[in-house]
């Protein structure tokens, strides 16, 4: 697996495996990998003929109050788990290389509606961030096809709409959520937990499960739901940011008779935001 820094560097390797006839897929993270990236990655090879990877830790998508400067870099360590997961070339660009005249005149791409509300809401500016950096991303890589984790359910929401409000011609893939054995969802963020709160967290999963088990079972009274939810979150020690039912599509607040629906929540546990999602489609066998 090569690694370059450059546009220039990419789009030349990315031509050569073009020119070979090779169909290209492409899975941009932030680094600090895990299991969830590596399963991406797994994905993306398993449908194309070669990967591309991304680690950049965009800053344009952190607000001020945000951890960039905390955010782990771990290059080596994410080199080695890129290339057993059978990546082929990693983009890992400075910030002066994706924005070389600053950002303050950048241009933006936003995707209204789907980043209003849920982590759009307490994250002012932050899907703004994802959908100019995944665009200029997808325009320096021209993949066919790219794969992202549903675990950022809204992410992969704006990220569709982008993609086809924008004609660009590449199909996203949508990858499941990569739980550790207790249902906590991997995060680059439970490297903060410390250990009480790393015990606490998987709380977050066990309260969607119970509420997706209502749902499945036929209770369609949301409001009670969400607040019996939120009641026990704060009881095993989150402070709650929001837990909704959406419709998994439109993310517009769900009615009774959706059938396509998404649970989302996303809580603080000291100083760590954790998000989680169930998505249920009651028409599924
Ligand atoms: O999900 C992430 O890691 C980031 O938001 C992404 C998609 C790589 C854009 O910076």
């Amino acid at each position: 697996m090569n690694t370059v820094k450059t546009v220039r560097e990419l789009r030349a390797a990315v031509a050569r495996a073009r020119s070979e006839g090779k169909r290209i897929g492409f899975v941009p993270t932030m680094g600090n990998l895990h299991s969830g990236h590596a399963a991406l990655v797994t994905k993306a090879a398993q449908r194309v003929d070669f990967v591309v990877a991304s680690i950049f830790v965009n800053p344009l998508q952190f607000g001020p109050s945000e951890d960039l400067d905390k955010y782990p870099r771990t290059l080596a360590a994410d080199q080695e788990k890129l290339l057993q997961a059978g990546c082929h070339l990693l983009f890992a660009p400075t910030v002066e290389e994706m924005y070389p005249d600053g950002m303050d005149g950048q241009t933006r791409v936003s995707v209204p509606q789907l980043s209003e509300g849920l982590c759009g809401a307490s994250r002012p500016g932050h899907f703004e961030g994802v959908a100019t950096v995944v665009s200029k991303l997808f325009n320096m890589v021209q993949p066919d096809l790219a794969v992202f984790g549903q675990k950022d359910f809204q992410q992969l929401a704006v990220i569709r709409a982008l993609v086809r409000d924008l004609n660009m011609p590449i199909q996203i893939i949508g990858e499941p959520t990569v739980r550790a054995d207790d249902g906590l969802a991997l995060s680059s963020r439970n490297g903060y937990l410390n250990e009480a709160q790393r015990d606490t967290a998987p709380a977050l999963y066990r309260v969607l499960s119970e509420m997706a088990e209502s749902i499945r079972q036929g209770q369609r009274d949301y409001p009670a739901m969400i607040a019996r939810g939120q009641a026990q979150l704060a009881t095993a020690g989150f402070r709650p940011d929001y837990l909704e039912i959406r419709h998994a599509l439109t993310l517009r607040p769900a009615a009774a008779e959706d059938r396509d629906v998404v649970i989302l929540a996303a809580a603080v546990l000291g100083a760590t935001r954790l998000i989680d999602n169930l998505h249920l489609n009651l028409d599924d066998k």
